[in-house]
């Protein structure tokens, strides 16, 4: 079929690659020039495993292009899908939905013959009703021009796994037409064997948000354990083995350790409390405020760890392994390893950045901090080294790498992923969050 995606970020670019993977003609609309002109050549602005060959194959096989002009996109396709970002507001917790409202004024206006629009920007409740209402009164094909909502659930790190085989495929509809054709638009996900739910807009835009902060609970959870584990001197990595085993609570989502970062999970669940409290529902929600706080607590937990790991921040020298919010990826939006880093910077502490990926995203972010080029230059004369973002390389660097690099033999484990045991036995002293 022929499609468009609209805003080609993140979310954008993967689900044109894969959708031109599946067998679809794609054209990306990409208001940013020099993003286009990187897609363009089938460079990806992003590190996201697996993508950039993918996007790069199908420029080159010509099967996916990208454009700024809204009447090219409107010509070219049967379906457009909605892809465009939905930042927290700097002025509040809500989700800022000015991309996606300009999306649809921008798309609807050239909109003359029958399309379907399909959302899956992650969006407040009610959204999807308005945005429908404002295609009505805009597009000149009229009633042919349907709104879809199909939420997109994939990880950074796996965003093209997720999208060649999700989990399920959800979709809000409120006309049969629109379920035909999106059907068929994901018929060999279908036919391999993937979940369809097949629901109304409110519920399709309530699972992806209801995902999220189902998983940021699950999260802030073991991570209050890991308090209660520290006050008893119970083990959390434990206590979480022997809760992963009972199916009914599975082991993924409950590793303790500095909490959970990123562009979703974190706005996600700030716009559901925002929204929430639009609804009249604000109590039933609040528990996510809790959420939140714990989250934020691991970060000034792990900032006096250090403080007393070295006995005073100012003029310590402190290694940070990680940037990015989580491993596989160059992301540092809302990054708890790099706040951290900010944070004992701020206490006067010398700190200095090690990522296999993010260094670059992560300097922009945070300009004063000195970043190394290797983990174990990171650690030159360090007095600590705390490991915050779990990229397998830094499971495989052992005391005898560090034993003459570093100047005090301290390690913090922020994400409950080294062999502690292994550093406490070479002669270093070795702490981590929820631990003996
Ligand atoms: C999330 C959702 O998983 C995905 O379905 C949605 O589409 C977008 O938001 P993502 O932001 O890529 O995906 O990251 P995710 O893998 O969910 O991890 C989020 C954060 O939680 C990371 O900072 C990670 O380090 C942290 N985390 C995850 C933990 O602290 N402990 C865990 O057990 C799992």
């Amino acid at each position: 079929m022929r499609i468009t995606v609209i805003g080609c970020g993140y979310l954008g670019a993967t689900h044109a690659a894969a959708m031109a993977e599946l067998g679809h003609e794609v054209l990306g609309i990409e208001s940013d020039p020099v993003k286009r002109q990187q897609l363009t050549e089938g460079r990806v602005p992003i590190y996201e495993p697996g993508l950039s060959d993918l996007l790069s194959h199908h420029v080159a096989s010509g099967r996916l292009r990208f454009t700024d002009s809204w009447a090219e996109v409107a010509d070219f396709g049967d379906l457009h899908f909605l892809c465009v970002g939905t930042p927290q507001k700097a002025e509040s917790l809500a989700a800022d939905l000015s991309q996606v409202e300009s999306a649809i004024e921008g798309l609807a206006a050239h909109l003359t013959r029958p399309a379907v629009v399909v959302g899956k920007s992650t969006v407040p409740v009610g959204t999807a009703e308005r945005m429908a209402r404002r295609l009505a009164e805009i597009a000149p094909a009229g009633s042919d021009v349907l709104l879809a909502w199909n939420p997109e659930f994939l990880r950074e790190g796996f965003a093209v796994e997720d999208s060649m085989h999700p989990d399920r495929i959800v979709l809000g509809v409120t006309d049969g037409r629109a379920e035909k054709v999106l059907r068929e638009f994901y018929g060999p996900l279908i036919d391999a064997g993937t979940p369809i739910v097949v629901t109304d807009f409110a519920t399709a835009e309530l699972v992806k948000v209801a995902a999220n902060a189902f998983l940021a609970t699950k999260i802030s959870f073991i991570n209050a354990m890991a308090e209660v584990c520290e006050a008893t001197g119970a083990d959390v990595v434990d206590l979480a083995d022997s809760l992963g085993y009972d199916a009914r609570i599975g082991r993924r989502f409950l590793q303790a350790g500095i909490g959970f970062g990123g562009g979703c999970l974190p706005k996600d669940i700030r716009a559901f409390v925002h929204r929430a409290g639009e609804l009249g529902v604000e109590d039933a929600m609040s528990f996510l405020r809790h959420v939140d706080d714990v989250n934020q607590r691991q970060r000034g937990r792990v900032v006096d760890v250090a403080q007393a790991m070295v006995g005073g921040l100012a003029g310590a020298r402190i290694a940070v392994w990680g940037a990015a919010f989580k491993p596989d990826s160059d992301d540092v939006r809302d990054s708890p390893a790099l706040s951290i880093a900010g944070a004992l910077s701020l206490r006067g502490a010398q700190v200095s950045v090690y990522d296999p990926r993010a260094n670059d995203t992560a300097r922009v972010a945070f300009p004063t901090l000195v970043y190394a080029e290797s983990a174990v230059d990171a650690c030159l004369d360090a007095d600590l080294v705390l490991h915050l973002t779990e990229w397998p390389e830094f499971r495989n660097i052992t005391p005898d790498h560090l034993d003459r690099v570093v100047s005090r033999r301290r390690i913090f484990d922020g994400r409950n992923a080294l062999d502690l045991e292994a550093w406490r036995t070479a002669g270093w002293t070795a702490r981590a969050l929820g631990r003996p």
